[in-house]
């Protein structure tokens, strides 16, 4: 593998303890090198996060996380399944870990995941490590999918611009480390194809709590936003899907064709478009509950919610 001069330029940055905007294939990330204190806390700072809230941890192969982790059965099976690709596994931290504590928000477990882009890959691989990595939003916004969303967020920040997030969701988060798998955050991957590996998943009814960014009010939008609306109002934009009477630049359609799959990967693009524009509010059409479309739904319900400072990530 040979490195390009944005990717050397990438590493050096990482290494120095600064952030980088790092392409997935769910969403661009912001990322440091996950064992750097002061790198880690530089993410929480540009995000204006809260510290409670954990980051993800993003390695290149199953062998860099077994020196963090405590692996076991299920996540071997969904990891040899799965990565690398939109899921992330929270299993309990080893003792011994070189993480952050603070990229663990203060938990004794980590969530960990292989992202499916080359570009990712080829940096984490010549990086010799591991990357903690939020969505490169600030805390609470639409997350991006493409380069130039991240630098409307952190004009000053270096990214790596990898094109269009080709999920466009962020990946589905599974907890390890109970007696259950248990379903925290519907994402890139469906809980059908989950249990078509491994059997049964719970829903976690206590997923904000399990994981403290699932917070009810979350991609706050400027706009109201409805859900399940079948008739826009004039002086609304219409995110549509499949099939619609209506058109003209009020209406984005999510999918003309109605397949989920391309809706998950226009929603955060298509909404954050509409929240730019100068209709009064945006109505959302109905999107069927199964597969990637629960994420859809369960990304524009917390969408609709107004923003509670108690509430937010
Ligand atoms: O697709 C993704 O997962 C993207 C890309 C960049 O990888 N990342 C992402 O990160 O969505 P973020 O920080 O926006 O969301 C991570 C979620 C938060 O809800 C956080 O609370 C949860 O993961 N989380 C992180 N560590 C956890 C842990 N140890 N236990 C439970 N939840 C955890
Ligand atoms: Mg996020």
């Amino acid at each position: 593998m040979t490195l390009n001069s944005n990717q050397e330029k990438a590493v050096h940055i990482l290494k120095s303890g600064q952030l980088i905007g790092l392409p997935t294939e769910t969403v661009y990330g912001l990322a440091a090198d996950a064992t750097q204190d002061m790198a880690v806390a530089r993410i929480f700072e540009a995000k204006q996060r809260p510290s409670f809230n954990p980051l993800i941890i993003h390695g290149a192969s199953i062998e860099a996380f077994k020196c963090h982790v405590v692996w076991n059965d299920t996540a071997e099976k969904l990891a040899k399944r799965f990565w690398p690709g939109p899921l992330t596994l929270v299993l309990p931290r080893m003792s011994s870990s070189s993480i952050s504590l603070l990229a663990s928000g203060g938990l004794d477990t980590l969530a960990v995941r292989i992202p499916n882009h080359p570009i990712a890959l080829d940096l984490l691989t010549s990086f010799k490590g591991l990357l903690a990595a939020p969505s490169a939003n600030l805390s609470g916004s639409i997350s991006p999918t493409q380069a130039k969303h991240v630098e409307e967020s952190f004009p000053d920040l270096f990214i790596l611009d990898g094109g269009d997030a080709v999920i466009g969701i962020e990946s589905t988060i599974i907890d390890l480390t109970g007696p259950c798998p248990t379903l925290l955050r519907p994402g890139g991957i469906s809980g059908e194809e989950i249990e078509a590996v491994i059997g049964r998943i719970k829903q976690s009814s206590e997923a904000h709590i399990k994981a403290p960014g699932m917070m009810k009010s979350h991609y706050c939008i400027t706009k109201p936003l409805k859900l399940n609306v079948l008739q826009p109002l004039e002086d609304e934009g219409y995110l549509a899907f499949g099939e619609t009477p209506y058109e003209g630049p009020h209406v984005l359609n999510l999918s003309p064709t109605g397949d989920l799959t391309e809706a998950a990967s226009n929603l955060f693009k298509m909404l954050r478009c509409l929240d730019q524009s100068s209709f009064k509010g945006i109505s959302v059409a109905p999107i069927p509950l199964k597969g990637i479309g629960l994420a859809v739904n369960d990304r524009l319900a917390r969408a609709a919610v107004p923003p509670a400072s108690s509430q937010k990530e």
